[in-house]
């Protein structure tokens, strides 16, 4: 029998450079897709896989994240008073009431790993999951983070989630190293983990996606990894190093997800969330044709 897994780590201390100025003096994790922030979705994604405490691993400015997370009473009074009930539907039950929340902070940018690692005393001697928040996954049937807990509970082994990625963008990733074996039924036994590899030195074209459960080994592991790839504390480093004591899987992701950490996948996120929407998807989609029409009748080159 393996431990519940029922907390979560999510690493927000990141500055969010690739979207200055938006990110002056806001999180990148509080950007919008369509009417919600970003961390909100990889919240509900947790949760919807049965997370019941969640640390928040933090930076200089980020409290308009754990303000978010709060129970927000005038807001709430002020609404009531409106009988805006539809709208307080909305912000009344964004995180349980029954769910434990922890924020503490990263001091220093040192990487990944030195940040999970902050989390070592709340998440004590428990498997726990990893969500980066810049992907957002599109729940329901497909949860990368239930997927892999479910895994974890057949297994118990440490899971981690990839995906397929083009040779030229292994380098931007984690990499995993599936042995001989491959895959079967989209999961495998990892043998070891690349950050950040050149195309010829990655293993594989797996990348690892942002999503994983860990076993407590990990939290052990992480104050003694140095520095990696990008002269950073690589979570990806203490993976290969436990994967080496206590085995590991892979398991492919194949359902939609975006890299909001990228401005491309962020407008994609948002379009395809908009076009979901009851009310923005029937008067967004008319526009969206129009305008792909146009801009196709602007690059096609006019016959003579
Ligand atoms: C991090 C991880 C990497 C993973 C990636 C997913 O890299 O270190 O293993 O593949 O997230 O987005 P970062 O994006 O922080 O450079």
């Amino acid at each position: 029998m393996t431990q519940k897994v029922r907390k979560a780590v999510l690493p927000v201390a990141g500055l969010g450079t690739r979207f200055l100025p938006a990110t002056k003096a806001m999180p990148k994790e509080m950007l919008t897709v369509v009417d919600k922030p970003i961390i909100q979705y990889v919240v509900e994604e947790a949760l919807e896989a049965g997370i019941e405490e969640f640390v928040f691993v933090t930076g200089r400015g980020k409290t308009s994240i754990e303000n978010h997370f709060d129970r927000p009473y005038e807001l709430l009074d002020i609404l009531e008073k409106k009988q805006k009930h539809d709208i307080i539907d909305k912000v009344e039950h964004i995180m349980p009431t029954n769910t434990k929340l922890y924020y503490t902070r990263q001091g220093q940018p040192l990487g990944l790993g030195h940040a999970i690692g902050c989390a070592a005393s709340v998440i004590g001697d428990e498997p726990f999951a990893v969500l980066l928040p810049d992907v957002v996954a599109c729940t329901g049937d497909n949860n990368p983070t239930a997927d892999a807990i479910k895994l974890y509970e057949e297994t118990g082994k440490s899971v981690v989630v990839a995906n397929e990625v083009p040779m030229e963008r292994v380098k931007n990733y984690g990499v995993l190293n599936l042995g001989k074996e491959g895959l079967t039924d989209d999961k495998a036994e990892v043998t070891g983990f690349v950050e950040k590899p050149s195309p010829e030195e990655a293993p594989s074209n797996l990348a690892i996606l942002g999503r994983y459960v860990l076993t407590p080994r990990h939290m052990e592991i992480l104050p003694s990894i140095k520095p990696g790839a990008g002269n950073e504390i690589q979570l990806t480093d203490a993976i290969d190093q436990v994967t080496k004591e206590e085995g590991c899987m892979g398991s492919v992701f194949r359902g939609q997800h975006f890299d909001c950490g990228d401005k491309v996948g962020f407008q994609m996120a948002n379009l395809y969330f908009a076009l979901r929407d009851d009310y923005i998807g029937p008067r967004l989609l008319p526009y969206l044709q129009a305008t792909a029409d146009k801009t196709n009748r602007r690059n096609t080159p006019r016959v003579a």
